[in-house]
C-alpha cells in the first residue's frame, strides 16, 4: 500500500495498532509484565532492599537492561508495600551534582533550594552553607497556614544530608550515576549511603549506571561495600530473548517464522534493545501490509529500516572505519567473523577460526593483525579496541549486534 500523504496514512495505521506500546526500542519496561527474564535478579534486589541497612548498586554495560530491571523492582517494592513511605527516581546528567541529586527527597521534608546558589558557593569556596527556604511541618502538612524560616543548609555535605534523610522511609532509585563528570560527587553518594546504613535509616537507594565493575560508579570509596550489594547485569539469555519476539507478537496476531525467530535472537546477542527494534520493524510492516507472518524477505525489509533507527553513534563508527579502505568487502568480513566471536574480548586465532568457518577465508595470521591495527582507530574513535597483545573487543559493545543487521539483511537480498 502507499503511505498517504507524507506517510501519515501509515502512521495513523500504525499507531491504532498499539505495536508501539509492545516493541519499546527507545525507552525502559515499565509495565511490570513486560520485563522477561529477570525474575532472579528482581527477587535479589527486592531481598537487598528489605535487609536492614543493604543499598542497591547495579552496573553493566549499556543497553543490557539496567533501567528497566531497577524501575520495575521499585515499582514492586512500592506496589507490594515492601517499604512503604516515599518512592523517588532521579535519572542523572552531565549537569548534576551529590546537591542536585539530593534535592528530590530533601525537598520532600520541606527543605527547597536554589541549586545556583550552591554552585556559586561551590566556586567561592565558602564550604557550600547556603540560606534554604524550609517549611516548617514538612511540604506535606496539612496545616493550612504553613510557616517558613531560613535557615543554613549543606546538601553538597553527605553528613548533613544523611542527618536529614535517616529518619524518612522509601527507595531512592538514582539511574545513570556514570553521567555525573566529578568523581567527587559520586563518592559522596558512597559516603551517604555509608552513612544511611551506620544509622539503620529505612531510606534506601538503587543507585544504577554503566560500568565494568562497581568500584567505577562509587569512584573507590572503601568502607561502602558491606552495605551496598552490588549486581552485575548480563546480557539476556537467548531464551529470554526469544520470550520478547513470541510474546510480543502473539500480542499482535502475528506469527514470524521460526527461521526469523532464530535470526533474530542471534543478532540481539543479549541485548533486548535489538530484539525491540527488529521485532517492531517487522511488526510494523505486517500490520501496514495486512500480513500475519513474517518470513526471511519480511526481516530483510525491517533490518533495513532498523539500520537506519539505530544510533547515530554506532552508524558513525561502522562507516567511518569501511571509509577509505581499499577492499571493502574483506574488512566486512573480518568485521562479521569477530560479531561472532565469543565476547567481550577475542584473539586472532579465534578470529582466524571464524573466518575459516564461516567464509572460507584462510589468511595468515600477520595480515590479520593488519586488518586489525587499521580498524582501532585512536582517540576513542574506531571499532576495536587492543586489549593486549593479539587480543581485540569491540569498543561499543553493541557494535556486534548493528554489524550483524546489516550482513544478515545484505545475505537475504543476494
Ligand atoms: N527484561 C526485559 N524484558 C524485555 N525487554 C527489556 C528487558 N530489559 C530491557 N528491555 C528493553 O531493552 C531496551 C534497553 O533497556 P534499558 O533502557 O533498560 O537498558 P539500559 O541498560 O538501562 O540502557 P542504557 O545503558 O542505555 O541506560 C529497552 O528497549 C527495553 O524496553
Ligand atoms: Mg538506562
Amino acid at each position: 500500500m502507499s503511505n498517504g500523504l507524507f506517510g501519515i496514512e501509515r502512521e495513523t495505521i500504525i499507531s491504532n495498532s498499539k505495536v508501539r506500546d509492545i516493541f519499546t526500542p527507545f525507552s525502559p519496561i515499565d509495565i511490570v509484565e513486560n520485563l522477561l527474564g529477570r525474575e532472579k535478579e528482581v527477587s535479589q534486589i527486592v531481598g537487598v532492599i528489605n535487609s536492614p541497612g543493604q543499598h542497591v548498586l547495579l552496573y553493566g554495560d549499556r543497553g543490557v537492561g539496567k533501567t528497566s530491571l531497577a524501575i520495575i523492582s521499585h515499582l514492586l517494592i512500592k506496589n507490594m508495600k515492601i517499604i512503604r513511605g516515599k518512592f523517588f527516581i532521579k535519572r542523572c546528567c552531565s549537569d548534576d551534582s551529590f546537591a542536585s541529586i539530593v534535592q528530590y527527597p530533601l525537598k520532600s521534608i520541606g527543605i527547597d533550594y536554589e541549586l545556583s546558589e550552591i554552585t556559586e558557593s561551590h566556586t567561592q569556596g565558602g564550604g557550600a552553607k547556603i540560606k534554604a527556604v524550609i517549611a516548617e511541618g514538612g511540604a506535606n502538612s496539612k496545616r493550612t497556614r504553613s510557616c517558613k524560616r531560613v535557615v543554613e543548609i549543606n546538601p553538597s555535605s553527605p553528613a548533613w544530608v544523611s542527618e536529614r534523610l535517616k529518619d524518612l522511609k522509601g527507595v531512592f532509585l538514582i539511574d545513570e550515576i556514570d553521567a555525573l563528570p566529578r568523581k567527587n560527587d559520586k563518592k559522596r553518594i558512597a559516603e551517604l549511603i555509608k552513612l544511611l546504613s551506620d544509622s539503620r535509616s529505612q531510606f534506601k537507594l538503587i543507585v544504577v549506571g554503566i560500568a565494568d565493575t562497581g568500584d567505577e560508579l562509587t569512584a573507590g570509596h572503601p568502607s561502602v561495600e558491606r552495605c551496598l550489594k552490588e549486581t552485575h547485569l548480563a546480557r539476556m539469555e537467548d531464551v529470554a530473548l526469544r520470550n520478547i519476539i513470541v510474546e510480543g507478537m502473539k500480542k499482535l496476531q502475528i506469527t514470524p517464522t521460526e527461521k526469523v525467530i532464530d535470526t533474530i535472537v542471534d543478532i540481539s546477542a543479549g541485548y533486548p534493545h535489538f530484539t525491540h527494534l527488529v521485532c517492531l520493524k517487522c511488526a510494523e510492516n505486517a500490520i501496514v501490509s495486512k500480513k500475519r507472518t513474517v518470513n526471511m524477505p519480511d526481516l530483510e525489509e525491517a533490518l533495513k529500516d532498523a539500520v537506519k533507527e539505530s544510533e547515530g553513534a554506532l552508524k558513525r563508527r561502522f562507516e567511518s572505519t569501511l571509509r577509505g579502505t581499499k577492499n571493502e568487502a574483506e574488512y566486512r568480513c573480518i568485521l562479521l567473523a569477530a560479531a561472532h566471536c565469543s565476547i567481550p574480548e577475542f584473539t586472532l586465532s579465534a578470529l582466524r577460526s571464524k573466518l575459516l568457518d564461516r567464509f572460507n577465508i584462510n589468511i595468515p595470521q600477520r595480515v590479520v593483525s593488519r586488518y586489525m591495527s587499521n580498524m582501532i582507530v585512536y582517540r576513542g574513535k574506531g571499532v576495536f579496541d587492543r586489549v593486549s597483545k593479539g587480543v581485540y573487543r569491540f569498543s561499543d559493545p553493541r557494535m556486534p549486534s548493528f554489524i550483524k543487521m546489516i550482513e544478515v539483511q545484505r545475505s537475504i537480498a543476494q
